[in-house]
């Protein structure tokens, strides 16, 4: 059975080997199956950021192995480039990931990367701007003339437009007023209905929003 996403055994030190030397993460073990959506829930601090990191390969794991699609990620720049392809991350904060000229072009940055030609670059970032309700005049706006809210859609409608078969969201409402963060939930609960695997993490709404599986972080 090929899992979406697999860790086995998997360590993460930061600052290995100094007198600095955290362990966030200590020998998780994970499997998330295609279709299902993953809650990942713990203190500030526990290791939910660093844990997803891992997913896609932005960290790599000091101890053990993260598989995907049951392919080992750290086997070679190939394997790496495929994960970043497959697994979709949006960061926290979506002025990390936010930084073009205009929401179009940020929002095409992802497909742009995976070498796609032209129209179909337009296509997504057309299709995905509407997903996530950005009005196409929003679109030739600088991101930063953004609404949090409108952010935070920017940033997802950037990811989504490289359709990953895994999307991962890390604190997707945080910040938001009540409003904006039913929005955003929605948004990921019609988005799994219309495509497959999704994983997210955020402490609140997990049941609303149909988690099966939670994973609970310690310190
Ligand atoms: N860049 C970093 N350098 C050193 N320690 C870090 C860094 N990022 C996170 N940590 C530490 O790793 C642990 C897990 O952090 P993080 O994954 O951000 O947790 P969460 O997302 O659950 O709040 C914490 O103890 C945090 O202080
Ligand atoms: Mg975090």
């Amino acid at each position: 059975m090929l899992y979406p996403i697999e860790l086995k055994n998997v360590s993460y030190f930061y600052s290995p080997g100094t007198a600095m030397q955290v362990a966030a993460l200590k020998n998780i073990n994970l499997t998330i199956s295609e279709g299902e959506l993953v809650g990942i829930i713990g203190h500030t601090g526990s290791g939910k950021s660093t844990l997803i990191s891992h997913f896609n390969g932005l960290l790599k794991p000091g101890e053990g192995t993260v598989l995907v699609e049951g392919e080992d990620i750290s086997k070679d720049k190939e394997a790496l480039r495929a994960a970043r392809f497959k697994v979709g991350l949006c960061f926290q904060y979506p002025e990390a990931q936010l930084f073009e000229e205009t929401v179009a072009k940020d929002i095409a940055f992802g497909p742009k990367n995976m070498k796609l030609p032209e129209d179909e670059i337009a296509r997504r970032v057309a299709e995905a701007a509407k997903y996530v309700g950005l009005r196409s005049e929003m679109l030739e706006k600088s991101p930063f003339d953004l609404s949090g809210g409108e952010k935070r859609r920017a940033a997802i409608a950037g990811v989504m437009a490289m359709e990953p078969k895994v999307l991962v969201l890390d604190e997707p409402a945080a910040g938001l007023d009540p409003r904006g963060k039913k929005e955003i939930l929605n948004l990921i609960k019609n988005y799994r209905r219309r495509t497959g695997s999704t994983a997210r993490h955020s402490f609140t709404q997990l049941r609303n929003a149909g988690v099966g599986q939670c994973c609970t972080l310690g310190h």
